[in-house]
């Protein structure tokens, strides 16, 4: 990854700081809209708690969302504090209130259909893709009733990252595969400032694929770089893939286990 000079540095993070959602000024008053628009993910949470009809509220924004043949190919791990300390040894990350580990679960369907018993690929990017779309709408409705919340795919033992110590700990049964922990709370303090956005034109193509502009590309690294040095004084972006691509192995090897199990792929 290349470096940022401190001009570049200074330049990019006043841009990060000047991105805003692009809507006409005549549909920016609609709830849902804002919602989405404004939302960001929060590293910081007070200590207050959320109520339980609230949390409830949550959960069922999740087991409505919609789902390939209505499949509803999800389940939730549900946490307190003091659940999540029990079951990891440590607390909920950034002080969050209640945490929800989202699995795609190819398991429970099983029990009466047999949907995809050929195509474990398939089966494992429906229940992926269903689980991930349940998983924004608990991200959505928790905003929409004033809680905030960051997807983790790494707290060092919950995430994707940790599939096999999850397969041990949850007792998941083969094909039911962790992929992502929502930790929410009552956010401290003001938003952070929204990360960069790839802009519209080099994300949308009509007809063919269109190749992304070069000099869009390397402004968006800029900023990617700056605005984490910004917000992790003590980090970059680069020791953060390095984190990553530390566990990427072992993952790799739990969740063939996981998601194939003897079947292989
Ligand atoms: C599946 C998934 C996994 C994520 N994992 C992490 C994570 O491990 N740690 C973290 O700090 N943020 C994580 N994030 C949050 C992203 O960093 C965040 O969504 C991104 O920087 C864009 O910021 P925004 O959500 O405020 O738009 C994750 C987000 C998603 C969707």
């Amino acid at each position: 990854m290349s470096k940022v000079g401190p001009i570049g540095f200074v330049r990019s993070l006043g841009r990060i700081l000047r991105g805003k959602p692009q809507v006409p000024p005549s549909l920016a008053d609609n709830d849902l809209l804002r919602t989405l628009l404004q939302r960001r993910s929060v590293r910081s949470f007070t200590a207050q708690a959320i109520p339980d009809d609230i949390f409830a509220a949550i959960l069922e924004a999740g087991r409505l969302a919609p789902s390939t043949v209505n499949l509803q190919t999800w389940s939730f791990a549900i946490f307190d504090p003091e659940s999540w300390a029990a079951a990891f040894g440590q607390p909920l990350p950034f002080r969050g209130q209640r945490a929800v580990i989202v699995m795609g679960d190819t398991h429970r369907a099983r029990q009466v259909i047999q949907a995809f018993p050929d195509s474990p690929l398939v089966e494992y990017t429906v229940a992926v893709m269903n689980a991930s779309l349940a998983a924004m709408a608990l991200n959505i409705a928790a905003e929409a009733l004033g809680v905030s919340s960051v997807m983790l795919s790494e707290t060092g033992r919950s995430g994707l990252l940790d599939a096999g110590y999850l397969k041990e700990t949850l007792a998941l049964p083969e094909g039911v595969v962790p992929i992502m922990t929502i930790i929410f709370g009552y956010a401290k303090g003001a938003y952070p400032p929204m990360p960069p956005k790839l802009p519209l034109d080099q994300v949308c193509f009509a007809g063919r694929y269109r190749e992304a502009d070069p000099a869009v590309m390397a402004d968006w690294q800029a900023q990617m770089i700056a605005g984490y040095k910004a917000s992790h004084l003590r980090s970059s972006f680069d020791a953060q893939l390095r984190v990553y691509q530390a566990k990427i192995g072992q993952a790799e090897a739990d969740l063939r286990e996981i998601v194939f199990g003897k079947r292989g792929i």
